[in-house]
């Protein structure tokens, strides 16, 4: 499909028909990833496939406490764990198709950064580092842009990460690396027309973050 069209109509998609995804369309999928930018092009990412029943119900176990963690704090209207936001919210208990039914999902890939393997250009800063996220996240983009092309949908998850410590061994996950996203792909029962974003004119400015509106309207 058009790129254009591709960036921006590829929403997320979080329900599944049970038409199953072979491996040679999930490796495809990865060979077309692959060729996402990293820093010094040093292609951090590691996935695991994870496809074995048990193996997925212990990975949404795993992601559940922080799932209702995450819907507890933002009960209040916060980003839950944003930087800054000291919350001590209760957990609440809520539904989540994507960890109610894991073992029907067609695809879960769990996705890895080797760290040695990434610059962390702000981590030596007074907050939370982000650019080493950047050497991975355009992969796991590339991952829904790849299977979009193939008539499947998905949705790139961060739960996982929280529970890093207890899904270690889980996964074999490598020392030094550090897990980034599980995702989850499939045909979608639903699929999103219209994406509802902001106007370029409410995040884009001239010279300046406090410069005047850049876009359609800011001139
Ligand atoms: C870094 C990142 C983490 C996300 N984590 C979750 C998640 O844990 N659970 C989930 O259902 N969706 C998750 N999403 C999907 C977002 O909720 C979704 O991209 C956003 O709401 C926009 O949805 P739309 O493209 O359908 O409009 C995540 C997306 C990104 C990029």
């Amino acid at each position: 499909m058009e790129a254009r069209d591709a960036l921006r109509t590829t929403g997320a998609s979080r329900v599944f028909t049970p038409e199953p995804v072979t491996d040679d369309t999930v490796a495809a999928i990865l060979d077309d990833a692959r060729f996402a930018p990293s820093g010094g092009n040093r292609q951090p990412w590691r996935v695991a496939v994870v496809a074995d029943a048990a193996q997925r119900g212990r990975i949404a176990a795993l992601m559940r406490p922080v799932w209702e963690a995450y819907v507890g704090a933002g009960a209040g209207g916060n980003t839950p764990f944003a930087f800054g936001l000291d919350s001590d919210a209760a957990p609440v208990a809520a539904p989540n198709a994507l960890l109610d039914d894991i073992d029907t999902v067609p695809v879960v890939l769990v996705v890895a950064a080797d760290l040695s393997k990434v610059a962390l250009m702000d981590g030596d800063l007074d907050r939370p580092p982000i650019t080493g996220g950047a050497s991975i996240y355009p992969f796991c983009w590339s991952i829904l842009l790849a299977a979009r092309d193939r008539g499947l949908r998905g949705v790139i998850t961060t739960f996982l990460s929280r529970a890093e410590p207890d899904a270690t061994e889980l996964l074999g996950l490598p020392a030094g690396h550090a897990l980034a996203a599980t995702i989850f792909l499939g045909h979608p029962q639903h699929q999103a027309t219209r994406l509802r974003r902001n106007d370029v004119a409410s995040f884009a400015t001239r010279d300046r973050f406090d410069g005047p509106a850049f876009g359609a309207d800011g001139g």
